[in-house]
């Protein structure tokens, strides 16, 4: 008689549950949860489920002495493999993923506010250059002294302050790359053991950073040959990187020029 109640209960329980899972599944449906936690919703439903059947089920008999303690392992072993096979079958977080969903987000972000910058700060200081030669030669042609020229230079130093701006949007991104995660530069960073750079204007040119950069297996840092083997420059910043914030940053790297520090000689391999 028991058994049979116990039967109806479970048949109860099974349905109501059943139904609690649907109602899951479409309200995830509705709000766009991806698939796999649609599923994982329906599993926890059925879960629900299972513990409100097993309130119900009939009394075992009472397990006394050894018995009782093999009992005890035994559900236990069962429990701890559902657990870990369960846990093993559902997808896992993967932070090196979020990561580069995060970076490609940014990468969006950024490209509309500072490649907007640098791409206003270089038109501004080539119309300032334009308008410092038309006045050069306006003068020229007027035969005005060396005096007046000297002025002119001095006024057009337009130039030279949106350079200054170039070298502060790439130390941005400097910081935005998280360069100095591997690169010491001012004394701070460099937990990860890449070459301190705080001399490589002196031994690179700007084009040669850049190629650095975005093709970091083109060149290698003397003495750092085991890390260069390693791949640990990542080579990445081809992707992730704007043309124009990739520019500011080799503007910044080649102002660098401390040689007190002991920047490696930089060398080509192909
Ligand atoms: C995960 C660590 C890591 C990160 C992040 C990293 N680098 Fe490097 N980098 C290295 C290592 C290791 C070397 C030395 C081996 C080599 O040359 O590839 C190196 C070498 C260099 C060199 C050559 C230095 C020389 O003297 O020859 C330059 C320039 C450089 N990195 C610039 C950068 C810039 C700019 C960034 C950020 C956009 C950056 N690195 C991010 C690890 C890293």
């Amino acid at each position: 008689m028991a058994e049979k109640s116990f039967l109806k209960t479970l048949l109860k329980k099974l349905v109501i549950g059943i139904i609690v899972g649907i109602i899951l599944v479409v309200v995830a449906k509705s709000t766009h949860f991806p698939h796999i936690f649609q599923i994982m919703f329906f599993l926890y439903a059925m879960l629900g489920a299972l513990v409100f059947i097993l309130l119900d089920a009939p009394a075992m008999k009472r397990l006394e002495g050894g018995k009782a303690v093999v009992a005890l392992i035994v559900f236990y072993l069962l429990l701890s493999g559902l657990y870990i096979a369960g846990a093993s079958i559902l997808p896992q977080f993967d932070p090196e993923d979020e990561k580069g969903k995060i970076e490609k987000i940014l990468r969006a972000k950024k490209a509309a506010t500072e490649q907007g910058k640098a791409d206003e700060l270089l038109a501004r200081a080539k119309e300032l250059d334009e308008r410092a030669k038309a006045i050069t030669q306006q003068l020229s042609s007027l035969g005005a002294g060396a005096q007046v020229e000297v002025e002119v230079q001095a006024s057009s130093g337009g130039g030279g302050a949106a350079s200054g701006d170039l070298i502060a949007l790439g130390k941005e991104q400097w910081d935005l790359q998280e360069c100095y995660n591997c690169h010491k530069l001012f004394g701070q960073g460099g937990k990860k053991r890449g070459p301190e750079l705080d001399n490589l204007g002196n031994l690179m040119t700007p084009d040669q950073i850049k190629e650095k950069v975005l093709y970091p297996k083109k060149w290698m840092a003397e003495g750092f040959d085991k890390e260069f083997e390693k791949g640990k420059m990542p080579d990445k910043y081809r992707e992730l990187m704007e043309e124009s914030e990739v520019d500011a940053l080799v503007a910044f790297l080649s102002s660098l020029k401390d040689a007190s520090v002991k920047t490696p000689t930089p060398i080509k391999k192909y």
